[in-house]
């Protein structure tokens, strides 16, 4: 399956193996701790705090955006600011309807339960989570065949939490049941080397404020991103420098990592690359840029396109995408404009 394989670019938004103890460590435990997203932010601590003082679970709560921007530790956030225990699940591991009984059958009052890629449960699942999430209840069927009846098993009131990827792929029936639906964004440099500098602190790496940015500007906005890239960094100035990260250090480390001045690796040129030469920069199906360049649609379109369109280098366009004259600026490639339909008056 393509979310097990462990992610080669260093750029990655996806964990890698090393990633995830790495995470756990730089993962702010408190909301005052989380650094950006204010809006997010700030309408969270609201409804937890509204929560707290009506001495009630919070509201289910849905966070979409792409990979490594902090939606695992949001959750985990929450249930240390509403004071409960989390559980944590996932969509590929919850195969059966009575696999997510178990689970609900075993929360406390309050709960957490945190499911991720919640976009990939079954729709046998997702319809014992329906009763769950409204009325605290699952419909068991007990017998087989003109003998089997219903019965109704109440729940503790708890609060989920799912993660998502890909929220167009979810089921409405399904994001109608969250009470609060938000989506995290890409992070602006500013906010990146805030975490850069908390995160070298709990790392305890001198680091100058020009490495910071060294280091920030080719984080794809992404903390996960941000961290690897200090952590490569600062390997570097460990055998080159007696460990501390200075300005020519860093950009020394950053220009063997081959990602370019706004962090684009060698993939990312190459979707650029087909969309502008080979199909005269578009539009052209994410099927046929996939086979062009040998990967996998699901992973253009979960990892490299989401930063790709954020920058303004391609669009999407209801026949393909289509990559722009920034892009071409960029790459150094004369811009010849896309050869899709206009829509206007003539
Ligand atoms: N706002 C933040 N402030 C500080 N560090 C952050 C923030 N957001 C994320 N991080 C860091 O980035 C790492 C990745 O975040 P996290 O695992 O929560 O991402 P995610 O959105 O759940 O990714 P995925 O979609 O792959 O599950 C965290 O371990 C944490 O160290
Ligand atoms: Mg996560």
């Amino acid at each position: 399956m393509r979310e097990d394989k462990a992610p080669t670019r260093l750029i990655s938004a996806k964990p890698g193996i090393e990633d995830i103890s790495l995470d756990t460590n730089l993962r702010p435990k408190r909301l005052i701790d989380f650094i950006g997203q204010d809006k997010v932010k700030g309408n969270l601590g609201i409804a937890i705090t509204a929560a707290r003082k009506r001495n009630e679970p919070l509201d289910h709560v849905l966070l979409y955006g792409p990979p490594g921007l902090g939606k695992t530790t949001l959750s985990c956030i929450i249930a240390v600011e509403m004071s409960v225990n989390i559980k944590i699940s996932s969509g590929p591991a919850i195969e059966r309807p009575g696999d997510l009984a178990a689970i609900l059958t075993s929360l406390q009052e309050g709960d957490v339960f945190f499911i991720d890629e919640i976009h990939r449960l079954s729709r046998a699942v997702e319809e014992v989570l329906y009763p769950a999430m409204e009325d605290s209840a699952i419909d068991l069927v007990i017998g087989k065949g003109p003998g089997a009846r219903s019965l109704r098993l109440n729940l503790p009131n708890f609060t989920l939490i799912g993660a998502t990827t890909r929220y167009a792929l979810m089921s409405s029936p399904l994001r109608d049941r969250f009470g609060s639906v938000y989506r995290l964004d890409f992070y602006d440099e500013a906010a990146i080397k805030d975490i850069l500098r908390r995160s070298a602190a709990i790392l305890k790496v001198k680091i100058d404020e020009t490495s910071l940015t060294q280091i920030a500007c080719r984080s794809r906005g992404t903390p996960r991103v941000a961290n690897r890239l200090l952590r490569r960094v600062r390997d570097y100035a460990q055998v080159m420098a007696d460990g501390i990260i200075t300005e020519t250090v860093a950009i020394e480390a950053l220009s063997k990592l081959e990602i370019d001045s706004i962090g684009l690796d060698e993939v990312d040129h190459k979707v650029l690359r087909t969309i502008i030469e080979k199909f005269d920069c578009g539009p052209v199906g994410l099927e046929t840029i996939a086979a062009s360049i040998s990967e996998e649609a699901d992973t253009i379109m979960d990892v490299y396109e989401p930063f790709l369109l954020q920058l303004g280098f391609i669009e999407r366009t209801p026949r393909g995408r289509t990559a722009t004259k920034l892009a071409c600026e960029h790459l150094g490639i004369m811009y010849k404009k896309s050869q899709s339909p206009q829509v206007g008056f003539w």
